[in-house]
């Protein structure tokens, strides 16, 4: 049975393991992960999908200022390939998404596939004057709005406002993993 539950600091390793094998290093270089850098999730909106205990999808939700406007980062998002195209993705999606809502957040934003995002109710509406730091496909820069009108007026850059990661915390770092060297994040 997969299951969907809140991340552990036990699942850092395994999750690591897996971003790797979904996104390769380019992840580091990500603007989203520019956004995300130093910082931790968001309180209660880190959420990972297991099967017979092994980590097989993860998704996490991060603080940002949209443009001066409070928002959250969803990403990343990654499943493990042996176990696509089951409604996984879906599954961690629709509970990220409800879990903000529950907790009174206006609105989600992430830098993604239009085409598979929009099933979720994200588009380009609401998010063509925000920018992300270097270059990016603006087409490619989604938001949900959980409350009406939550981005309207949002302008200029978005930028991580979470907490920041403790300098003694070894948790939330790339280098966390034991199993390879990584390259730094551009
Ligand atoms: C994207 C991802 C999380 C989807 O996970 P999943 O568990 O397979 O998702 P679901 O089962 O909910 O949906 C699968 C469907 O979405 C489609 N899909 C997957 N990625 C897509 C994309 N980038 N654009 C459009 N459709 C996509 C699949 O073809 C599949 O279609 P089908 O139902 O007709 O077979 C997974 O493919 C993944 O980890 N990819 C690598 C990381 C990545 O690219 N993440 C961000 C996407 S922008």
């Amino acid at each position: 049975m997969i299951t969907i539950r809140q991340e552990r600091p036990s699942d850092q390793s395994p999750r690591e393991v897996l971003l790797d094998r979904a996104y390769g290093a380019i992840r580091f270089r990500k603007p989203s992960q520019k956004i995300r850098a130093g910082r931790l999730p968001a309180e209660g909106l880190s959420f990972v999908a297991t099967h017979r205990g092994r980590i097989i999808g993860t998704v996490r939700l991060w603080n940002v200022s949209a443009g001066g406007k409070a928002a959250l980062l969803l990403g990343p998002l990654a499943v493990h390939p042996d176990y696509r195209s089951r409604g996984i993705g879906a599954g961690l999606m629709s509970h990220a998404i409800e879990s903000a809502q529950r907790l009174g957040h206006g609105a989600i934003i992430l830098i993604g596939d239009e085409p598979y995002y929009c099933r979720f109710g994200f588009s380009a509406a609401a998010t063509g004057d925000l920018r992300v730091p270097g270059p990016f496909e603006q087409r490619r820069l989604l938001g949900l709005e959980l409350v009406t009108n939550a981005l309207e007026g949002a302008r200029g850059m978005i930028a991580g406002n979470g907490s920041r990661i403790p300098a003694t915390d070894p948790r939330h770092t790339p280098s966390a993993s034991p199993a390879r060297k990584r390259p730094r994040a551009a």
